[in-house]
């Protein structure tokens, strides 16, 4: 045949491959979420095989495999022992909270680590929401976001590097700006849930804390998060979220979930120079684990091209479970 393009010929050999690869993954680029309890022991956890609740001294342990590995970023998220939970969730901003002292536990041990938070009420909340719902069941946005910011003040004391929020509430980047600035903390970052999507991919990660969404005798209760999450059928409003993030201040944006919403993170891109995150959540990583339990697919292939693919879908960095497990296939084969 007479071909002037003939793209195999970049194709040949690997040495090739790797001269013209546009896109490549680092254990830089993963944000390792992590469990911690106020248990002595490391629970593990069923849909999620791998990743565990750890009690503070396990968390630490797995903080500095996860440093050896290469790994630069953790977030933490805490299971709440069932009776510091209440209909407002103020233990969230308990100075003695597990997630303070998990902060300071870490930070301690790996000042270098860079420690993430999440900023939601669900984890402290009695009615499994991020914000404070109504006797009417209405989750309220402007009095939440009094309590996220007292949160995230409490995060950056303790030692948080870049605080998370999750919760999807109007204005509350804005309002968390002002809030560590005012307490002299203007150098802790937002790094934002921006789309956030209301998803059942959450499920395992629900599970893991004991946070979904309850019913309730005494009001009534949302049953799911779609009154501040976003419709899963939505796009445009991705950017209309984007641009008030960065108008309110947010240095990193993130999309979540992240493999369903792939045109999401593209989007993001196009529309904003700031880094954008992915959250490969749990739902996704459980059917990793799944297939893979089986035999029905090979784990290290099929998780290195899914944290690539955000990569080349425009994703900076890369919020996985997967972290360690990459980040060794990529060091050591
Ligand atoms: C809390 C929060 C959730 C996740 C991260 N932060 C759950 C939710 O919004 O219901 C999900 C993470 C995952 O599924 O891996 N607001």
């Amino acid at each position: 045949m007479d071909l002037t393009y003939r793209p195999r010929r970049l194709r040949r050999s690997p040495a090739i491959r790797s001269m013209v690869r546009e896109h490549s993954l680092n254990a830089a680029d993963f944000i390792y979420p992590l469990f911690v309890h106020d248990g002595k022991d490391v629970q593990a956890i069923s849909a999620m095989p791998g990743a565990n609740r750890w009690s503070m001294d396990a968390l630490i342990g797995e903080v500095e495999r996860a440093w050896a590995l290469g790994v630069r970023c953790v977030v933490l998220f805490p299971k709440v022992d069932e009776a510091l939970k209440t209909e407002d969730g103020a233990e969230c901003f308990n100075e003695r909270g597990l997630i303070p002292r998990a902060i300071k536990a870490v930070k301690k041990e790996f000042p270098e680590m860079t420690v993430m938070t999440d900023v939601a009420l669900d984890p402290y909340s009695s009615d499994g929401h991020d914000g404070i719902v109504s006797s009417s069941g209405i989750v309220l946005n402007d009095e939440t976001i009094e309590f996220l910011c007292r949160q995230a003040v409490v995060q950056a004391q303790a030692g948080a590097d870049l605080i998370g929020p999750s919760d999807m509430m109007d204005g509350r980047v804005g309002a968390i700006r002002e809030s560590l600035d005012e307490e002299g903390f203007e150098h802790v970052g937002i790094i934002s849930y921006t789309a956030k999507y209301s998803s059942a991919y959450y499920g395992p990660f629900r599970v893991a804390l004991d946070s979904a969404p309850r019913a309730d005798s005494q009001k009534p209760i949302p049953k799911d998060k779609s009154t501040y999450q976003m419709d899963p059928a939505n796009a445009r409003e991705a950017i209309t979220e984007a641009q008030l993030d960065e108008q309110e201040g947010a240095d990193i944006l993130m999309v979540k979930p992240g493999l369903a919403y792939m045109d999401i993170i593209y989007r993001l891109r196009q529309e904003s120079e700031l880094p954008i995150a992915a959250y490969n959540v749990s739902g996704e990583y459980a059917m990793v684990k799944a297939a893979a339990e089986r035999g029905w697919i090979d784990e290290k292939s099929v998780v290195l091209e899914t944290l690539l693919s955000f990569k080349r879908a425009g994703a900076d960095l890369i919020l996985t479970y997967h972290a360690c497990d990459a980040a060794h296939w990529l060091s050591k084969g």
